[in-house]
């Protein structure tokens, strides 16, 4: 039987091009999959064998070489699975560039996504982290996911309730890690009348700066792109790959003692107990934003984000924000963790 798709891998592949960090490092053996005939037979013919699924590389830290079959999820299409007059039902497949994939629902006056404009990665591994920004997340319109069963390479349709969405969680990092691979992701996304929403307080300023007293979504996506482009430092000029930590979310009773000790330490309430504290505070507290460490640094307008500034290996940029780990926890008792995929 003869495959209309190439079943032949690259040995030896280099990562760079592959990773927002712009790390050095190469997959023992590399293949792009382009349809979902192609993912079947290649996960059937590799059956026990060490794999590594890779999207957009955009969450990622490479501190070694892939020492195992590296698949790259290159599946791309986007369709409108139903429409009534308030919303569309629209599906992307899941190597689609994220970014473009937000454009495109812009474009067709579909809302939903537009506080999420710019952030880099496909859109297939969005549900992992349930992604999000300027008060949005994607759990607010995912409605369902396809995903592939490694072992037995049957698709299982995710609804949004079983994907288990918490603050950058999903059940996809968690009870199920590594058994499936997302293949589309389907949006629910308003049609005519949109629910703007501009609470985030950089979008309100960033609004009014232009004059703007009745944003449409485009005017929402303008300005969250105007905000990112301030703050966040673009991959192509600068390796990163956006929040190396997740804001920490701490007890009110820890909380109140280093407040007492740090009486304007930034916090967000979570529940009626807990606290969301910006790590981006505490490490610029901590006396790390700006500062560069041979090729690694912290982004001198976000201390949040870690940065390549060309050349640098993920061994020195996971030592720097060890570093960072622990100088916070030093200094205020917090430990925060990395959002990013050590690999
Ligand atoms: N802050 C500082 N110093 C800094 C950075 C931030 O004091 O160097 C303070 C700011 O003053 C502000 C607060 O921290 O009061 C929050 O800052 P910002 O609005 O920049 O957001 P963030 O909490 O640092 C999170 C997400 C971003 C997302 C933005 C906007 C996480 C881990 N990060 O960052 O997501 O774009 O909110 O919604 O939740 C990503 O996950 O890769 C990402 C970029």
């Amino acid at each position: 039987k003869h495959s209309s798709y190439n079943m032949e891998t690259q040995k030896n592949f280099s990562l760079k091009n592959h990773n927002t960090f712009g790390i050095e490092a190469s997959a023992a053996e590399y293949i792009s999959i382009d349809s979902i005939e192609q993912l079947k037979d290649v996960l059937a013919k590799n059956v026990g064998r060490e794999l590594f699924i890779l999207g957009g590389g955009s969450n990622m830290l490479l501190t070694k070489d892939i020492d195992a079959l590296v698949l790259h999820i290159n599946l791309r299409g986007i369709e409108t699975i139903s429409e009534t007059e308030n919303c569309a039902i629209v599906r992307s497949q899941s190597g689609e560039k994220w970014h473009d994939f937000v454009l495109y629902t812009i474009e067709k006056d579909l809302g939903g996504l537009e506080n999420m404009s710019l952030i880099p990665g496909n859109v297939g591994t969005t549900p992992i982290q349930n992604i999000g920004a300027y008060g949005t997340e994607i759990k607010d319109t995912f409605v369902s996911c396809n995903a592939m069963n490694i072992a037995t390479q049957e698709i299982k349709t995710f609804y949004n309730e079983e994907c288990e969405f918490g603050y950058r969680e999903s059940i996809f990092k968690n009870k199920i890690k590594g058994q499936y691979i997302i293949t589309s992701v389907d949006f629910k996304l308003s049609r005519g009348e949109h629910k703007i929403n501009t609470s985030y307080g950089d979008i309100t300023a960033e609004l009014a700066k232009n004059n703007i007293v009745q944003p449409k979504i485009s005017d929402v996506s303008k300005a969250v792109i105007a905000i990112r482009q301030s703050k966040l430092p673009n991959p192509k000029d600068l390796g990163n790959s956006g929040s190396f930590f997740k804001n920490p979310i701490v007890s009110k009773e820890i909380f109140d003692k280093v407040q007492a000790k740090f009486p304007d330490i930034r916090h967000f309430p979570v529940t009626d107990t807990e606290v969301k504290v910006p790590a981006g505070w505490l490490i610029e507290q901590a006396g790390f934003k700006g500062k560069r460490f041979g090729n690694a640094g912290i982004h001198v307008n976000q201390a949040l984000v870690l940065v390549n500034y060309g050349g640098a290996t993920g061994a020195e940029i996971l030592k720097l924000s060890q570093e960072i780990q622990q100088e916070v926890f030093a200094k205020f008792g917090i430990w925060i963790e990395a959002e990013v995929n050590i690999i």
